[in-house]
């Protein structure tokens, strides 16, 4: 198998002769599609551009003396070339995208036109505030929003990203720690945490411990309780949880957390699930971040470009990063120094980002927050937890949830692979299957604690028509997985642009540049 996964299938062998091979490797109208330097050469250009006499320069010995192999592509085929690769790519804008733990909520174009306004789109971060004063004051109203909807008194706006968010929180109780000389070491993250907790308290000098999920999927707080004491710095807890479920004792939680001396950081990533519903400041969280692109429907794709706000209790508020944004006579300011009267901030742990945050996600969140209103926020999260337990219960028959008796799943459902036990399929198997029926697959294997797990989030966008539609998909994936129909597994996915990678061989010998085919002359030479 090539790095690249199997090649589309050839003619098949006929009695005839041996097969004749498909060049084109198109499938009916979708084009197979070379790499953009496969396709160009550096002698065609899609602009006319004067070529400038050498004595015009103003170069001079950085003037470029050959060609640096740059493709260069007519305007019609590079517009072809993007649209081509689009057409292979699945999105939230083509179907459902049931990818549990990543929140793929419909972008409203409201949002996307208003993130377009000149006034927000073309600004400059080092603009003299007075000419951006609009922009201060949507981050300043956003903010409003955030404090208000998890009831925490301070918020940094300058993370650019869910794990950045975490970073930002994690630094800033290392702050409190260091600045009354209590070097605690210790992190304590639940087992089923994303990778992320782990990895951010290990970033920031801790040392990790797990602590184990009870039979409900929740925190275990005996052992919690355990092992709190005086070298632990902090528990960092997603609720709503990984495994889609809410953690009931976060208030006692916090209560141990704080009586011992520690603080309690939230994952908020699943926010969407309770915002409108639970503030987490009730709930005796010291530090949350906030993905903006999950709960506030800013796009999410390709790793970015994402938001990850952070909200503080009163207790790590002074600690906060650098720049905040302050409203003083009707005029907003945006505080890029610590100042030693700044009471509220003059214990800064320093700055998370050159520039101010992610400007386009701000206007994005803010038009989504003012156009659902406080009401229409809550209603999104009642809506994506009735769809999650709505395709919950409509395969917990065919297909097994570990935790669905233990009662209703906030806004994903989590499966396992029991049901496919002695059939020959797996995991993995099924969500290829998933692919040939137009599904982006769900999440595979995560979280770690059931094996084998299946983590679906519908969102709450999607119809009752169209949950139907994927419900009745799983159940006839399933249905033919108990049946021995292997083959459609094992040989799926046959309709994408690529069939099965090589997973293993991708990540150890990654081919991360393209290398240009050696010419003629090279050979010579
Ligand atoms: C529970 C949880 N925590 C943290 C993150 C990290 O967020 P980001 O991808 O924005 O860095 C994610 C992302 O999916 C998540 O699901």
């Amino acid at each position: 198998m090539s790095i690249l996964g199997t090649p589309r299938p050839t003619t098949p062998a006929t009695s005839a002769g041996p097969a004749a091979p498909t060049f084109s490797g198109n499938r009916a109208l979708m084009l197979e599609e070379p790499l953009v330097f496969e396709l160009g050469d550096s002698s065609t250009s899609g602009v006319d551009l004067e070529a400038v006499p050498a004595h015009a320069s103003r170069l001079a010995e950085l003037e470029r003396s050959a060609p640096i192999g740059l493709p260069g592509l007519s305007e019609g085929e590079t517009v072809r070339h993007y649209t081509r690769l689009s057409r292979q790519n699945y999105g939230i804008d083509l179907g459902l995208f049931p990818l549990g733990s990543c929140t793929m909520k419909h972008n409203p174009r409201l949002n996307e036109k208003l993130a377009r306004l000149p006034g927000f789109a073309d600004i400059h971060p080092l603009q003299p505030q007075d000419t951006v004063q609009g922009a201060l004051e949507l981050i300043h109203r956003l903010a409003h929003w955030l404090t208000t909807l998890t009831a925490m008194p301070a918020v940094a706006m300058a993370p650019k990203a869910g794990a950045h968010g975490e970073l930002c929180g994690m630094l800033a109780i290392r702050a409190a720690h260091e600045a009354r000389g209590d070097a605690r070491q210790v992190v304590l993250v639940p087992e089923s945490a994303h990778g992320t907790n782990p990895a951010t308290a290990a970033f920031c000098g801790y040392a990790v411990e797990s602590i184990p999920a009870d039979a409900r999927g929740r925190v275990d707080l005996a052992a919690l309780a355990a092992r709190l004491g005086p070298d632990v710095a902090a528990v960092m807890i997603t609720n709503p949880n990984t495994c889609g479920l809410f953690e009931p004792d976060m208030r006692r939680i916090a209560d141990a957390v704080h009586a011992a001396g520690g603080y309690v950081y939230c994952d908020g990533a699943n926010f969407n699930a309770i915002v409108g519903r639970v503030r987490p400041g009730d709930l005796g969280v010291d530090a949350m971040h906030i993905n903006l692109h999950k709960t506030f429907s800013t796009p999410h794709g390709g790793g970015g470009p994402g938001s990850g706000p952070v909200v503080f209790s009163a207790a790590l508020a002074p600690f906060a990063p650098l720049p905040f944004v302050v409203e003083k006579d009707g005029r907003f300011h945006l505080v890029e120094e610590e100042t030693a009267d700044a009471e509220d901030h003059g214990r800064s742990f320093g700055r998370m980002a050159a520039f101010h945050g992610q400007m386009g996600m701000f206007v994005r969140a803010l038009a989504y927050m003012m156009s659902h209103g406080a009401d229409g926020l809550r209603q999104v999260a009642e809506d994506a937890v009735l769809n999650a337990n709505y395709v919950l219960r409509g395969l917990a028959d065919v297909m097994t949830a570990p935790f669905a008796a233990s009662g209703p799943c906030m806004h994903e459902a989590l499966f396992d692979d029991r049901f496919l036990e002695g059939t020959g399929v797996t995991t993995l198997d099924f969500a290829k299957a998933l692919v040939d029926e137009g599904y982006h697959p769900m999440t595979m294997y995560f979280p770690l604690v059931v094996h084998g797990a299946m983590l679906v989030e519908p969102t709450e966008t999607e119809s009752k028509a169209r949950l139907d539609a994927f419900i009745a998909t799983m159940r006839d994936l399933a249905a033919a997985a108990k049946a021995g129909d292997v083959a459609r597994f094992r040989a799926a996915p046959r309709f994408a642009p690529r069939a099965r990678l090589d997973e293993t061989r991708a990540a150890r010998q990654p081919v991360l540049a393209w290398t240009p085919p050696r010419s003629p002359q090279s050979e010579a030479a």
